[in-house]
């Protein structure tokens, strides 16, 4: 049987690729230390999740509590399960923007240190084996934010004759603009994926995520911007609006919708390739627009200020062109929109938010 390792198994993104890839017909193991309670409180913790997934495929799956910092024992993870291994994905990270500026040393040994790590342990123990990561637009800085944009009743737009209105494609620079903290651990990380592609041949690749999105992930304040929207909006708790009149746009991409791009990539991988994937222009939204949204599902009212102040970096516009990753990999479709997205996360939830309001 082929054997994945999942770094993040519990999150997001690596829930979503433990349970495709079981389905797929491997055998997975999971590395996974809880650290997003440490991050973001007890409400974001991920434990859940990952015993929900070692009580569903209690043959296929298992989970290690493992650090992806703890250099020997992730080396020492890959030598004992090199046999069948082929195929890593590595979502594990501190994902947040805000919160990387309060912890700068936990926030680039976990996503620089411990990429390399991992990159380093599947250097020398099974160097042919699909290397994926879990890389982010904050990569481009505020770079983004110098697109001549144009303020509409609900959002800011590009022009359509602009050469980004379809999306911001891999062309754009990732050098020389305001990165935050969280962006330029996120750009060591990247840059090292695809080095070990280039210089070492392996198979790797960077997908540069917009907004991720589903019904599992444990949204907080700081991370989490859909999934925490309506968490608000069901259980009437106040949520703050950062800068830009709420007229920021973010695509947004299921996390089906990113794993399918994963099992596409390794059924024909290529050494360092790098991609944007998010909701592109079939799935994107401005905060105000996804207030709407989330009030109309819900059937109630958000309480919800303007503040004045923006996030430092925080993109004003920003859609992602994958295109190349369509042109290579045909059958890549997305199946989600935004409204199918956020009645997804409003279904799966309802429940426990109203619980607590
Ligand atoms: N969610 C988004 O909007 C978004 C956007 C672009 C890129 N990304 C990237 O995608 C990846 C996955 O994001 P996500 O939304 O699934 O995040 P998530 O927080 O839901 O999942 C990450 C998981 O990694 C675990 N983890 C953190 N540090 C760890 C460590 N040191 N050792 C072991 N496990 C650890 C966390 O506990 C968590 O369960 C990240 O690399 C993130 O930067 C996310």
């Amino acid at each position: 049987m082929p054997l994945a390792i999942v770094t993040g198994s519990g999150g997001l993104i690596g829930s979503a690729t433990v349970e495709h890839f079981v389905g797929r017909g491997f055998d997975v193991i999971g590395v996974e230390n809880d650290m997003r309670a440490q991050f973001f409180g007890p409400e974001a913790s991920t434990s859940r999740t990952s015993s929900r997934l070692a009580d569903s495929y209690p043959e296929h799956f298992r989970t290690v509590d493992m650090d992806i910092r703890d250099t020997e024992g992730v080396r020492k993870l890959v030598r004992d399960n090199a046999g069948g291994l082929e195929l890593v994905v590595h979502t594990a990270a501190q994902p947040s923007h805000d919160w990387a500026a309060s912890d700068a040393i936990a926030d680039f040994t976990v996503n620089a240190n411990g990429t390399l790590n991992m990159l380093e342990a599947v250097r020398h123990e099974k160097a042919d084996a699909t290397f994926i990561h879990m890389s982010t637009n904050k990569v481009y800085g505020d770079r983004p934010n110098f697109l001549p944009l144009i303020e509409t009743e609900t959002r800011l737009e590009l022009p359509e004759d602009h050469e980004f209105y379809g999306g911001i494609d891999t062309s754009m620079s990732i050098d020389r603009t305001m990165h935050s903290v969280f962006g330029a651990s996120k750009v060591a990380a990247d840059v090292m994926v695809q080095e070990y592609g280039r210089y070492f041949d392996m198979p790797t690749v960077c997908f540069r995520g917009g907004c991720l999105t589903g019904p599992a992930h444990a949204g907080a304040k700081l991370h989490g911007f859909l999934s925490y929207l309506m968490k608000c909006t069901v259980s009437g708790t106040p949520y703050t609006i950062f800068g830009y009149d709420g007229k920021q746009v973010r695509d947004n991409i299921h996390a089906a919708d990113v794993v399918k791009a994963f099992d596409l990539f390794h059924g024909d991988p290529t050494a360092s390739a790098v991609y944007n994937l998010g909701g592109g222009r079939q799935s994107n939204v401005s905060m105000l627009e996804a207030i709407a949204l989330c009030q109309e599902i819900a059937g109630r009212e958000l309480e919800y200020t303007l503040s004045s102040e923006n996030r430092a970096g925080d993109h004003r516009w920003y859609v992602s062109d994958f295109s190349d990753f369509e042109a290579k990999y045909p059958s890549f479709k997305l199946e989600y929109g935004i409204r199918e997205v956020l009645q997804e996360i409003h279904d799966a939830n309802v429940e426990q938010w109203s619980a607590v309001a």
